[in-house]
């Protein structure tokens, strides 16, 4: 039977909806509309940066691990967030923008990551609270991700996920056994909580009316969940797991509800606003970072092409 060649926009914007509306995702090859490719541009180069960002805060303590264990546990977690960024850019690419040009939007401040990732892991409890609270708000959101509409990406997110859930491990491990150590290892294991706890709620981005890119997100199935469904989704599987330890959550409103959920303060949207543009307490340091080594690590760019790796 032949199959007939559709040409018009209508009808190409047509079987496109028709894909979403099914569930089929969406290939690099097929149409799709530019508002579509741009937004999935913005997001997932977004996301791959954060990964790769997100390498500096647990890079800073390799070398003070407190044990070999640790450290190889560490190592091997960092290296994973590493390969993350990799499988996003190359998920990203398939839209047709460079990796050169990713990097570009970043260091010009055009292309955003992760806020968390602006502020400092002062103490080793910092590794227990990343691993267990930044890895765990980012496997929430992960997990419904592994559902969005573009092949490329939902792939990616499958395998991510796999390799998070131990990250998100190796973190509560962390804070578990602190809190079974001395008084001391105690506080400094509520201290990072207290640190970190208002940060990782921040990761799931502003209140669903105040979500400019939702609308299309929801509309196109490239999120499968709103900002506010997935907080509430992790402030409610968290809170135990800190009782369950003996860590408190850094909020005097927390109420648990019958069913289950808990009410609680409100984020400092100001301070979320303020980091996301650029005047966290880290922001020009992870830049400044990212820019020095990938400057510095131009000739191994250079080598790998010449021997045909790339
Ligand atoms: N940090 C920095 N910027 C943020 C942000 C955050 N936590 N939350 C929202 N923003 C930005 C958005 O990027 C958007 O700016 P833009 O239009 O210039 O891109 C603006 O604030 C408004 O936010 P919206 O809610 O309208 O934007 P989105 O619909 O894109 O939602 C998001 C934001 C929930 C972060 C969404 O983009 C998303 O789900 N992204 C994929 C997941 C992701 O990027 N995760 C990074 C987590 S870190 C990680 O995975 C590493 C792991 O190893 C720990």
């Amino acid at each position: 039977m032949m199959k007939t060649v559709l040409t018009s926009p209508e009808e190409l914007l047509k079987e496109f909806e028709e894909k979403i509306n099914s569930e089929q995702k969406i290939e690099p090859l097929d149409w799709m509309p530019e508002e579509y490719r741009n937004h999935l541009i913005r997001q997932i180069s977004q996301h791959a940066h954060s990964e790769v960002i997100g390498m500096q805060p647990e890079g800073n303590w390799i070398t003070r691990a407190p044990s070999l264990r640790s450290k190889k546990i560490l190592l091997a977690k960092i290296q994973d967030e590493g390969g993350h960024g990799l499988y996003l850019y190359s998920a990203a690419e398939t839209l047709g923008v460079s990796r050169d040009q990713f990097i570009q939007w970043l260091h010009k401040g055009k292309a955003k990551y992760a806020s968390v990732f602006n502020y400092p892991a002062l103490t080793w409890a910092d590794m227990g609270a990343i691993g267990w609270l930044v890895d765990g708000a980012a496997i929430t959101n992960q997990v419904s991700l592994q559902r969005t509409s573009y092949g490329p990406y939902s792939r990616a997110m499958v395998r991510i996920c796999k390799e998070e859930s131990f990250h998100q491990r190796q973190g509560y491990e962390i804070m578990w056994k602190m809190m079974q150590g001395t008084k001391d290892q105690q506080e400094m294991a509520q201290d990072a909580l207290n640190r970190w706890w208002w940060p990782s709620l921040m990761m799931f981005g502003p209140h669903d009316g105040d979500s400019p890119q939702s609308a299309n997100a929801m509309k196109w199935k490239i999120k499968r969940e709103t900002n506010d469904n997935l907080r509430d989704k992790f402030i409610n599987k968290t809170i135990p797991q800190a009782e369950l330890i003996g860590l408190k959550i850094p909020d005097s409103k927390l109420e648990l509800q019958e069913d289950g959920t808990y009410i609680h303060s409100d984020i400092n949207w100001e301070e979320f606003w303020k980091v996301v543009n650029g005047d966290g307490p880290c922001n020009e340091q992870r830049l400044e970072h990212h820019i020095k080594f990938h400057n510095e690590g131009e000739w191994v760019r250079e080598a790998a092409i010449k021997s045909g790796l790339k």
